[in-house]
């Protein structure tokens, strides 16, 4: 894998060479690099997967390097909190857990494997426009909660995630989703988010809704 090869590097030729990595096996999220040109986990990739003889590594484009291949999460990890990542319930709490069908959690289970690795949000188009965009991987956690049954505040997540930098300034590139070593889609999630907050009554003022509804009127009438 890559992330053997960084090792070597490390421990053989220059141990100055700095990189993060914690699991060593997809969970954590914290050695996705750019690698040959694109964003993905060194321990999830393997060398003959590349196929090339020269291999290419650089920090995660777009956020700051503090060294290396060590990058400034800070301001990814404060948009994921910003869409509120938990559950809000409003019943009291019952005397075991809150139970859900298989079938509810089928409807945001994709998300729930986001291990934020940043491999999305780094290589987001919005973001390369509008720094202040929140994201593909924060919206991703959002859509996780805001279709959740249990949760309460499904309303106020829509007109959280409606505003500015928010759900209708992503532009579609679909980046996210083919960058994305999990499998969440985020591109998808955000496109449902959408889908909630016209359930919800709340954006129909906004500019990036007006789009998506002329284009709905559009393929109903012609
Ligand atoms: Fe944990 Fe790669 S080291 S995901």
């Amino acid at each position: 894998r890559v992330l053997d090869l960084l090792h070597r590097v490390k421990y053989e030729q220059d141990g100055s060479l700095t990189f993060r990595r914690s699991c060593a096996h997809g969970v954590c999220g914290s050695d996705a690099m750019l690698i040959n040109g694109r964003n993905r986990l060194a321990c999830k990739l393997r060398i003959e997967q590349l196929g090339k003889r020269r291999i290419t590594v650089a920090p995660l484009p777009g956020l700051p390097v503090i060294k290396d291949l060590v990058v400034d999460m800070d301001g990814f990890f404060d948009k994921f909190k910003s869409v509120q990542p938990y559950l809000v319930t409003e019943s009291p709490a019952p005397e075991r857990e809150r139970l859900q069908s298989a079938e509810e959690h089928a409807r945001y289970e994709d998300t729930t494997k986001c291990i934020l690795c940043a491999a999305c949000y780094s290589e987001c188009n919005s973001l390369a426009a509008d720094p202040e965009f929140v994201g593909p991987a924060a919206f991703a956690w959002g859509y996780r909660f805001a279709a959740d049954e249990r949760d309460g505040q499904r309303k106020n997540r829509a007109k959280l995630y409606s505003g500015d930098h928010g759900v209708w300034d992503c532009t579609r590139c679909m980046y996210c989703n083919e960058r994305c070593p999990k499998g969440v889609d985020p591109r998808d999630a955000i496109e449902k988010l959408g889908g909630i907050a016209f359930n919800e009554g709340v954006s129909w003022a906004d500019a990036g809704a007006r789009h998506a509804k002329a284009f709905l009127i559009s393929m109903r009438t012609g």
